[in-house]
């Protein structure tokens, strides 16, 4: 058993699908994923009960967590582009065993980011009909909790079942929504910091750390889901023009334009309320009805509503289109890498994810959710950091034209520690799902990836 196989680092010329993609389309496809419940509905949990208003030192953390692994995603998109993102950069230089486990956590992130931004979205738009008179039967108000009557969040249902259907069809058309969304979420966020900045109470920032570095630290842990997205960029390289040059590009664009909205954001949400009153579901519109600008509240309460659902239209794009890749390399069943005859796209691939994400989101509570998708995104961004180390063993420097990680082993060292100590934050609940969804992914490898492998038909 050859549970280390490779697949050569030489680019693959998979075709199939339409190459259209520039630089620009990935920035605005990263911005689409990374900006989203993160700053719009997590900052505010977070300041209350972690951080403080030291969260911006969280973001601070956690961006440079982000950065560290998108040299690494940098650095393999230019010197190995193929499609597939991480999971096919981890077949390349670990084999088939990490490959699998990667692509299985990039499954678990995706799929769980998809429920989590969809139950968020939830969230904002009941709010939304409450104000217009229309209330839900409360039963289906919520993830499942018998306890407090509740049995399914039936809105964050509807809006994956629009977002999957639409995503299967027309992608193109889906993004190009998305690019436009992009522009909503810019504008409400600078709306925000324009008209913010004149109510800042420096005041509001002390005592800085009311919960100490620990807290900061903890802080970074959950708001660590702000920045996932970015590595959706990655998985666009069939479809992109020139993956070589515009992934990089992408990924670097869209984490460093992120990192500072959010940090501008944070500063300004914290100096204008008091963090303490911060725990509520819609915080960046709260902070405007707090200095009695209900209006601009509401303008941004609306753009949110809008702009999350860009962001399940992203990630479900791209969790797409990785289960395509895995599929076509024979890890998951044929029937994910077909493609639709007439759009070009992997409906059922498509059809799939939603459906599982439908699932998630209708039973399990938004928290719980982002805890699990984080942890899942650490844990391969640990073979990444790893990853990039091996690469430089069996293919030595990047050549000219080729990004360079700057301090190789140092800052993919440094990274694998950073997950590990964000990873050690989580409640043991999260760490049990966790190892759940190991057992799974492994049993899916043993009993069908390792006979059913593209390699595997090779070696015969
Ligand atoms: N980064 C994405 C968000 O914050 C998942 O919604």
């Amino acid at each position: 058993m050859d549970l280390f196989r490779k697949k050569s680092l030489k680019p693959s010329v998979l075709s199939g699908m339409k190459k259209e993609l520039k630089t620009k389309d990935l920035i605005f496809l990263g911005i689409g994923a990374i900006i989203g419940t993160g700053i719009f509905v997590i900052t505010g949990e977070a300041a209350e009960a972690y951080a403080g208003p030291a969260l911006t030192l969280s973001f601070l953390l956690a961006a440079v967590v982000v950065v560290l692994a998108g040299f690494c995603f940098a650095e393999f998109a230019s010197r190995v582009p193929v499609l597939g993102g991480a999971y096919a950069y981890m077949y390349a230089v670990f084999g088939e065993l990490i490959a699998w486990l990667t692509g299985w956590f990039l499954i678990c992130e995706f799929m769980l980011a998809v429920s989590a931004v969809a139950s968020g979205w939830s969230g904002y738009f009941q709010g939304f009909l409450k104000a217009m008179g229309i209330e839900i039967p409360h039963a289906l108000t919520a993830a499942y909790n018998p306890a407090k009557g509740t049995y399914i969040d039936i809105v964050a249902v509807i809006v994956l079942l629009f977002v999957t259907y639409w995503v299967s069809l027309e992608a193109k058309t889906a993004l190009r929504l998305n690019n436009w969304m992009v522009y909503v979420k810019f504008a409400i966020i600078i709306l925000f910091i324009v008209v913010g900045v004149f109510f800042v109470k420096p005041g509001n920032w002390t005592p800085f750390m009311p919960y100490g570095f620990s807290g900061v630290v903890d802080g970074a842990a959950l708001v660590f889901f702000a920045f996932l997205g970015f590595d959706a960029v990655a998985m666009a390289a069939e479809e992109v023009k020139n993956p070589q040059k515009d992934i990089p590009r992408g990924i670097i664009g869209s984490i460093g334009i992120a990192t500072v909205l959010y940090i501008v954001v944070t500063l300004i949400l914290t100096g204008i309320v008091p963090s303490s009153q911060l725990g509520v579901k819609d915080p960046v519109a709260f902070a405007m009805r707090f200095v009695g600008h209900d209006m601009v509240g509401s303008i941004i309460s609306v753009g949110a509503i809008l702009t999350l659902l860009t962001v399940t239209i992203s990630m479900m794009y791209s969790l797409a289109r990785l289960l395509y890749a895995i599929s076509k390399d024979g890890l998951l069943p044929k029937a994910m890498s077909k493609l639709d005859e007439k759009h070009r796209t992997p409906k059922n691939a498509t059809y799939v994810a939603g459906v599982v994400a439908m699932f998630f989101a209708g039973m399990f509570p938004m928290g719980i959710l982002a805890e699990l998708t984080n942890i899942v995104a650490l844990s391969y961004l640990m073979f990444m950091g790893l990853g990039i180390i091996k690469l430089r063993k069996m293919a030595g420097k990047p050549k000219a034209g080729e990004f360079k990680m700057p301090l190789v082993p140092v800052l993919p060292l440094v990274l694998v520690a950073a997950c590990v100590v964000l990873m050690l934050r989580f409640q043991a609940m999260t760490w049990i799902v966790f190892m759940i969804f190991i057992i799974i992914g492994l049993g899916i490898y043993i009993f069908y990836g390792y006979k059913n492998s593209a390699l595997n038909q090779t070696e015969k």
